[in-house]
This record gives structure tokens, sequence and C-alpha cells, in this order.
């Protein structure tokens, strides 16, 4: 029997994402972005459901378009149920079921976070188990991965994200939103020894991210009394220096639940997998006997391939979404 064919969409936050995929192979990801935000620093979730709202049904026909598929082939639609903004969500979802409706075929309900993990089993399957760290612009979790959806959450953030870390830190040495792949850009650059921020110690394999915003808040303040040009002047150090400490923060704790757990493979999930030290300090990890799996960038960031991947596996199962599913921006793995 020929594998299922899949629609998916994510409207959890600002990208509006339509893919269709063909098992857990790929045949077109289409993301609209929303340049909307820029100007506030942030997401403001009323425009963004406005945009999603605008975006959805173009998005959803180019992705039908580029894999070369008519709707009425398709098997099931999988979407994004949460967590997220709830207007996003709202939007995603009630296209869906609409959607489902008209050519009478099963809905998917799919957690963004799994999928985020699920980006790995796109067109192969990792080893497993495996730890995967899923750092993004709202999470930032542990994750012992036993199979295909079997997941244990180790530990996770207590406040702030990572990829908010990275934002909050870029909005007060002068970059752009979102500020992380600024930072990554610039860090480049600048000498990530020169200045030293606190390294949170927080018991198992919990997270603390607001801590080093406060003290990079603080440390700046006292430099731009003596030097109001420091910021400008120190830049790329700065950033470097960030960027060193955030991914420390997240090799430690990594590196710790890899040893414990005993696993042979560990993986990265999430915006902030895009980061290119956290990256090649994972991918230094590599050996023979030990794998690392970093998602293509397009898989990193919130795309609907990732979501496709877990309805197909959530389709084999048999777990079909009623028609009163209802969003939850609050869901957890
Ligand atoms: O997973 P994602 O696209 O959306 C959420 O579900 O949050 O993650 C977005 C986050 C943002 O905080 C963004 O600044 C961060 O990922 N990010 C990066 C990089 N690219 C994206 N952070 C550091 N370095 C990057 N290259
Ligand atoms: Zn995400």
């Amino acid at each position: 029997m020929a594998e299922p064919l899949i629609l998916a969409i994510e409207s959890s936050c600002d990208d509006t994402s339509a893919a269709i995929l063909r098992g857990n192979r790929v045949l077109s990801n289409v993301i609209a972005g929303q340049a909307v935000h820029e100007k506030y620093g942030g997401v403001v979730p009323e425009l963004a459901s406005r945009e999603h709202q605008k975006n959805i049904v173009p998005t959803v026909h180019t992705a039908l378009r580029e894999a070369n598929v008519e709707a009425k082939d398709l098997t099931a639609i999988a979407f994004t149920q949460g967590p997220g903004l709830m207007g996003s969500l709202l939007v995603g979802t009630c296209f869906a079921k609409g959607y489902a409706q008209a050519l009478g075929i099963p809905l998917v309900a799919v957690n963004h976070m799994e999928a985020h993990i699920m980006a790995h089993f796109i067109e192969q399957t990792p080893v497993m188990p495996m730890i995967c760290l899923t750092v993004s612009g709202g999470h930032t979790q542990i994750v012992y991965v036993k199979g295909p959806l079997q997941f244990e959450v180790l530990g996770e953030t207590l406040d702030d994200a990572a990829g908010e870390a990275f934002d909050k830190c870029s909005k007060l040495i002068g970059l752009p939103y979102p500020g992380g792949p600024h930072m990554d850009r610039l860090a480049k650059e600048g000498d990530p020894m020169r200045f030293e921020f606190p390294i949170s110690q927080m018991p198992g394999y919990q997270f603390s991210f607001s801590g080093l915003k406060t003290a990079v808040l603080y440390f700046l303040q006292k430099q731009l009394k003596h030097d109001p040009e420091f910021i400008v002047n120190n830049q790329a150090d700065l950033a470097a220096s960030i960027q060193h400490t955030i991914v420390q923060i997240l090799l430690i704790k990594l590196r710790k639940a890899v040893e414990d757990k005993g696993v042979k493979s560990v993986s990265l999930a999430g915006g902030v997998s895009a980061n290119s030290h956290l990256r090649d300090s994972v991918m230094s990890w590599k050996s023979d006997a030990f794998d690392v799996f970093v998602p293509d960038f397009q898989y990193c960031t919130d795309n609907a391939a990732m979501i496709g991947c877990v309805g197909y596996y959530r389709f084999l199962q048999g777990q079909e979404a009623k028609m009163d599913v209802v969003p939850m921006s609050r869901l957890k793995i």
C-alpha cells in the first residue's frame, strides 16, 4: 500500500507554514514569514493572528503546487495543536478542521515540541535511544528519546528559554529582532573570552537564563557610565562572549544527560539549533562510537514538515483527532 499523503499546517507563532509529505519524505515545505513584527522588537500576538489569516490559504496552495499534489489525493491533515499563541493556533486549527471536513479525510493533532524533536525522523531514523536538546524561542528541554513518539522530558528551563536569552541579550547590545541569528553572525568577528558572564548552576537537568540577561544589563549599565560608546566599540566581543555563555550553559547539561543515560547519540532541535557555535560544539563530539544529529537549517526553525512527520507517525498509530479538538497554548510533551 502507498504511504499516506499528508498535508501539514504550522501556525503556532509568527510563521505560517504548510508542507506535503509522502510518509516521512518531504515533497514541499513552504514558509511565509511575518516581517510586520520587526519594528516592535518582538512578536505581537494580535498581528501574528491577522497575518496567519492572510497567509494560510496561499501557503497551502503553494505547498500543494510545489509538491505536484491535488487536494483530493490527500490522506490526512496534520496541524499544530500547541503550545503557542492562542490566536495563531486558532487560525491553523480552524483551517485544518474545515479543510479536513470538506475533503472527508482524518485530522491529526500535533504537539509543536514533539515535532521539533521528530524533525530528526524526516527521511531518516536516528540511532536510539538518544538525548535531544530542544532549544527554541519559547522552550528549552532535554529529552530522552526512546523511539519515534516515545519521549521522556529530563529537564527544562525554569524561566527564559535559550532563544529568549539570545533575543533579549541581543536587544541589550543593539541588535535587531530576532537577535539570535544576528548575534551568531556578529560573534564570528569577536572574542568569546573577552567578557565573563555567570554560568547558572541549576540542579539536575534544569536551566535558568534570566540571571544572564540581568547580569548583561548591569554590566552594560556600569560600562556605559564610563564610556557612552562602550556597546558600539565592543559589540562583536559582547556578542561572542554572551553567545559563548549561553552555549556553555546548554552544553554542560547536555553532556551530563548523555553521560548519565549512557546513550550513543545526541541531537539538537528547535530554532536555536541553527546557532553555528552550538552546532559546531556538539558536532565535535561525533566519533565512530557516538553519533550526532543536527537537522537541516530549514527543519530547525518553525516549519510544517516536522508537523507532518509527527502527523505521519500518529496516523500510522490510528491517533486521529475529533472534530471538537481545540488548540492548547500550554500543551506539554
Ligand atoms: O523554534 P523557533 O523557530 O520558534 C519557536 O518555536 O520559538 O525558534 C526561534 C528562536 C528565536 O529566539 C531565534 O532568535 C533563535 O531561535 N535562533 C537563533 C539562531 N537562529 C534562530 N539563535 C541563535 N543563533 C541562531 N543562528
Ligand atoms: Zn518552534
